[in-house]
């Protein structure tokens, strides 16, 4: 049986990914940070933050002494901050690139030599739409899932020698707990008071006619499967995105983004 391990498992596309894993006949392990070693629905779940090199290493050991390898593993955990970039402070764009970034490399890093050794392996990386678009007033994460996209087609690169795939995955909006878990900037300037509530209306009317979370895991399960895997894999809404960032014009695209914001 493959052996799969999900962040971010506990809500949302991490958890119904591990439940569509499970289904797709692979032992599932999750991670949640207050997880406590309980397995429900056939998803083991671990405690493990990854912002954290000792939870990490610890996490992919009691994997591989349980299961004795890890087939896949799925860099889902992460979180948003709604602001303008200038009400975004640094140590706030630090704490989410050290989930977003840091703690996708932290568990790349940490279960690569296993991959390496076994001579097989898939990474998928849990990207964004705005990982290849701008995100106005969410800039820091557009940044952090920009990154993504960057680490993970270069990681794809250097590792497809060893028999191992990274592949990031692209869903747009969907609905799951990542509105309520949203951060915010942590100044407000009234320069931008009156254009990040509505942009922030906008978003919030997005999120609530997304996606279900179980397009995304369909989709993550699609490219955890395929022979022919492709660097960058859309999800859902998100395939509508990217189609339109690759053909429409970048100065047609910016005008329409600028409009659909009202900015
Ligand atoms: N929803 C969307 O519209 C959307 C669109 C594109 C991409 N995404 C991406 O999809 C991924 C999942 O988000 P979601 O929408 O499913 O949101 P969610 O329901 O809020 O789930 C986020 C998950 O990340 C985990 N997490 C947060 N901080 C963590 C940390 N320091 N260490 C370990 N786990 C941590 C949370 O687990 P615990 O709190 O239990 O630790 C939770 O399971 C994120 O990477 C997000 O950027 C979401």
């Amino acid at each position: 049986m493959p052996v799969a391990l999900v962040t971010g498992a506990s809500s949302g596309i991490g958890l119904a990914t591990a439940q569509a894993l499970r289904g797709a006949g692979y032992r599932v392990f999750g991670t949640g940070r207050r997880a406590n070693g309980y397995t429900k629905d056939g998803v083991t779940m671990l405690a493990c933050d990854v912002t954290s090199d000792a939870s990490v290493a610890a996490t992919v050991a009691a994997v591989l002494e349980r299961a004795g390898r890890i087939d896949l593993l799925v860099n889902n955990a992460g979180f948003g901050i709604a602001g303008a970039a200038e009400e975004t402070s640094l140590e706030q764009t630090r704490q989410l690139f050290e989930v977003n970034l840091f703690g996708l490399i932290r568990m790349t890093q940490a279960v690569l030599p296993h991959m390496r050794d076994a001579g097989r392996g898939r990474i998928l990386n849990i990207s964004s739409a705005f990982g290849f678009m701008p995100a106005p007033y969410m800039a820091v994460y557009a940044a952090s899932k920009h990154a993504v996209e960057g680490y993970s087609q270069s990681l794809d690169h250097e590792v497809r020698s060893f028999g191992i795939r990274a592949i990031a995955v692209e869903p747009a909006n969907t609905k799951t707990a990542f509105d309520a878990n949203l951060a915010y900037g942590d100044r407000h300037l009234d320069a931008y008071a009156t254009t990040r509530p509505m942009v922030h209306f906008m978003l919030k009317g997005m999120m609530e006619t997304g996606d279900e979370a179980k397009v995304v895991a369909d989709a993550v399960v699609a490219a955890a499967l395929s022979r022919k895997p492709r660097l960058r894999w859309p999800a859902g809404k998100g395939k509508k995105f990217s189609l339109l960032r690759r053909f429409v014009p970048d100065g047609a695209f910016d005008k329409s983004l600028r409009k659909q914001l009202g900015l």
